[in-house]
């Protein structure tokens, strides 16, 4: 029990760095940047936004992106103190296991595959439906057997139903494409991300522009149909009303929703390893593509909510459709264009992060080295896990409904966000003296105050997810149980 405590000196992660087999480091802060701001735009601000406006919070979802783009910076501020200290691949699992020791170390990694791996399912499932929309404009359209999961499950009703499809082909194609690019490596991964990015952020900035032409200002009124709250504890309604589906209604239910838009920027952290100069590109990146995306995000939501009544917002794809209402049909086109990029960016970083925390845990004797610690000797690229990635990736994005997947994402990442506050917390009391070429301010309000505003929007989710948590880190600790433990390789120092 008590090797499962067990820390990683800080002085042995920064020895690591110094050894073979590391990454190549070649990202610059423009090209981290940008990986961030590829990771954060796309389903959230695409699709998401349409739901959260028009069932949760109306207009005052601005409000929504504000407090959840809040949650973000406070936890920003900890990674990046983080990242600037140990500059190694593995983000919130590398930070737990020198200051929380082996288990939480393993549980927070276990819980990342939710994050980027999960999430990347969930993605390209939403891919296939921003595609499948696109072509339709030409008339074109997949066979009905090859267009979605073959099941969708209803959260309201709890009814599983059956879609008469077999499987989202569109989902397997772009998660085979992306996984091409993401082993033949990262410069190209980072050259063919900004392109997508540079497209992305010129479509939002044409939706803010053009959009706030069309604006009627009564749309805005009511602000806050909902109310300002909608604070919920497993599921029952605490503070504020309940929507007609049981689940609570408000500002903040629309924050807890609309918090899959920020998920993304913590990746960068994983990329530490591959920045030339870490200490100080990282916690840059980390903080202004969060800082970009927040400013975007609450100006397309005023936009948004101000061109459409709220309660008119379409919801499978609320950002063309408010051009298609107010007539301008050629922005429609352009605007679905830029989702399929924004969306393809955001899937390319996902499921570039998640072999890199697999890589980190393999490196400790976690998993096991040989297959998901192999470096391909000419990409440099940890291959053999990234394709592995893109397997599942295609397997879950084709088989399983969006809802389902989409659910796990937030909560997932959340409890990874209070874990990494929690951290810097601790590591500022064990090891006051490290070096820390960022710190992040106003310590312990701001840790304290992440820690605070990601539980309040863990409780604001629906109850079954705290469930579906808790069934995964289960699994997880088996492996550690029957693995991990055996394998770690502080049971053998020398190695
Ligand atoms: N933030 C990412 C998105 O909205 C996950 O797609």
């Amino acid at each position: 029990m008590k090797n499962s405590f067990r820390k990683k000196p800080l002085a042995l992660l920064i020895e690591e760095l110094k050894s073979e087999h590391r990454l190549n480091r070649v990202l610059g802060p423009v090209a981290l940047t940008s990986l961030g701001i590829g990771a954060i735009i796309g389903t959230g601000i695409f699709v998401l936004i349409g739901v959260a406006a028009h069932d949760k919070a109306g207009p005052a979802v601005t409000l929504s992106f504000a407090l959840a783009g809040m949650a973000c910076i406070f936890a920003a501020l900890c990674y990046a103190e983080f990242a600037s200290m140990v500059p190694v691949a593995g983000s919130a699992y590398t930070y737990a296991y020198a200051t929380l020791g082996e288990l939480f170390a393993w549980i927070i990694g276990w819980d990342l595959i939710l994050e980027y791996g999960v999430a990347s399912a969930t993605v390209a499932h939403g891919w296939s439906h921003y595609f499948q929309d696109f072509i339709g404009i030409f008339g074109l359209h997949i066979p009905k057997l090859f267009t979605t999961a073959p099941f969708d499950f209803d959260p309201s009703t709890g009814v599983m139903s059956i879609t008469g499809s077999l499987f989202d082909l569109p989902a397997v194609v772009i998660a085979a494409l992306v996984t091409v690019v993401l082993v033949k490596g990262i410069r190209e991964s980072a050259g063919f991300n900004a392109g997508m990015v540079i497209v992305k952020v010129a479509i939002v900035l044409l939706v803010i522009v053009l959009g706030a032409m069309y604006v009627n200002p009564s749309n805005w009124q009511p602000f806050a149909p909902f109310g300002f709250s909608g604070l919920s504890m497993f599921g029952h309604t605490i503070i504020g009303e309940t929507g007609s589906e049981g689940a609570p209604v408000g500002v903040l239910a629309g924050a807890a929703m609309i918090f899959f838009a920020y998920i993304g920027f913590d990746s960068i952290s994983t990329h530490a390893e591959e920045a030339k100069n870490p200490h100080r590109d990282v916690p840059f990146a980390l903080i202004s593509s969060l800082l970009i995306c927040t400013v975007l995000y609450i100006a397309v939501a005023a936009v948004i909510t101000g061109m459409v009544p709220y309660n008119q917002i379409n919801i499978d794809a609320p950002v063309s459709n408010a051009f298609k209402q107010v007539g301008i049909g050629w922005a429609q086109f352009i605007v679905s264009l830029g989702a399929i990029t924004g969306i393809t960016s955001v899937l390319l970083v996902m499921m570039l992060s998640q072999p890199r925390i697999f890589l980190a845990m393999a490196r400790d004797g976690l998993l096991p080295k040989s297959f998901f610690g192999a470096v391909h000797e000419k990409f440099r690229t940890p291959w053999k896990s990234t394709i592995l990635t893109g397997f599942f990736v295609a397997l879950l994005g084709a088989a399983l409904p969006l809802r389902l997947l989409a659910e796990l994402v937030n909560i997932g990442t959340l409890f990874a966000f209070v874990i990494v506050c929690t951290a810097v917390l601790i590591m500022r009391k064990t090891h006051p003296e490290a070096e820390r070429p960022f710190r992040a301010p106003l310590v312990p309000l701001v840790p304290v105050l992440g820690i605070l505003t990601c539980l309040v929007l863990m409780f604001s989710l629906p109850a079954e997810n705290w469930l579906r948590l808790i069934v995964w880190l289960g699994i997880g600790l088996l492996i550690y149980i029957f693995y991990g433990r055996r394998h770690s390789v502080l049971n053998n120092p020398e190695q």
